[in-house]
């Protein structure tokens, strides 16, 4: 698999959907992962629809999968790539929220790096026929740091590129990302690409990390849910402040490319913790924010954004 210097929309469960990503994508994400979907439901219970939904607008995109078992894990994984033709499928082994641990998947898995070899192995082996490649996502470790060791498994089990966010399971979203680790994972892989994840805060990072660890991609997850436009930011080499206008316009474009595969008030519930991130250093920002939270309906929540804007575009910034 061919990755240079690109930068991608990292997967984030409750915000890359379908209407995000392509938005993103527009605004110049060179790639884009769907959320992680745990490979049980789909192949028991068909349960991905959703979550799986996106149109060629968002390739090239990689369908993340999560779970214990690697059989399983093959099988969700062919499903996945028959019936939506993915350019890659993701194994997700960084994410350790209770439910995926409880479950033994997952970051869990940072544990038995032998075990996460197996799964990659299962389903490079299941995928052959279809010639889709099968990537990773993991992190330093689950207590520890035990990159070498996991890094070894997968390369074995012929992965075809690693996405790496430098924190150990245990340490959630706390400390900071150590990209050293990253340019040390990077002369592990060989030629295979490392795309590395964690705490890229602005454009002018991006370059810096490309530049400080040699990787093949950076991953921008939560710096994309507030301002989107960092992609746009990368490749004209300049700060972008939109107006507020701008932001809401971007809500309702992101709403209604949401209703094509939502039903309409899970869209408008779901994009609420978007919002009030896109309205960061607004002026007047917490009342912006009041008014779209006690929004109780679809309706309630457009008039009150159609508001919002014509305010700010008559002046009110
Ligand atoms: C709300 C949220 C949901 C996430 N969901 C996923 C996920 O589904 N799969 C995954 O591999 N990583 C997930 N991550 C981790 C991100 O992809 C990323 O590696 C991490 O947030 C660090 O990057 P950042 O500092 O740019 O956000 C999630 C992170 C956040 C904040």
């Amino acid at each position: 698999m061919k990755v240079e210097r690109e930068v991608i929309l990292a997967p984030m469960a409750g915000y890359t959907h379908s209407a995000f990503r392509r938005l993103c994508r527009e605004l110049g994400a060179d790639r884009t992962y769907s959320e992680l979907m745990n490979a049980t439901g789909i192949i028991h219970r068909g349960e991905e629809v959703e979550l799986a939904y996106f149109t060629d607008l968002e390739r090239p995109i990689h369908l993340q999968l999560y779970g214990r078992n690697p059989e399983e894990i093959a099988a969700a994984a062919v499903k996945m790539v028959e019936k939506y033709r993915p350019e890659a499928i993701d194994i997700n082994f960084g994410c350790s929220v209770k439910k995926v641990l409880k479950a033994k998947a997952a970051g869990y898995l940072l544990q038995f790096p032998e075990e996460m070899g197996r799964i990659v192995e299962e389903t490079v082996k299941a995928l052959k026929p279809y010639n889709t490649p099968v990537t990773a996502k993991i992190r330093l470790g689950f207590y520890e740091d035990t990159l070498e060791e996991i890094a070894e498994n997968l390369l074995k089990a012929g992965v075809s590129a690693i996405a790496l966010h430098p924190r150990t399971a245990k340490q959630g979203f706390s400390g900071s990302a150590n990209w050293e680790r990253v340019k040390d994972l990077k002369r592990i892989a060989g030629s295979v690409p490392v795309i590395g994840s964690g705490d890229v805060r602005n454009w002018r990072e991006i370059d810096q990390k490309f530049e400080e660890t040699g990787c093949d991609g950076v991953m921008i997850g939560r710096a994309a849910v507030s301002n989107p436009w960092i992609f746009k930011e990368y490749r004209e080499k300049r700060d972008y402040n939109p107006s507020v206008p701008e932001r809401v316009d971007f809500i309702l474009r992101e709403l209604s490319l949401m209703w094509e595969f939502f039903p309409k008030e899970k869209a408008c519930k779901a994009i609420k913790a978007q919002i009030s991130q896109i309205f960061k250093g607004i002026r007047g920002k917490a009342k912006l924010n009041d008014a779209v939270m006690r929004s109780k309906s679809c309706e309630e929540l457009l008039e009150n954004l159609n508001r919002i804007k014509l305010e700010y575009s008559a002046g009110g910034e």
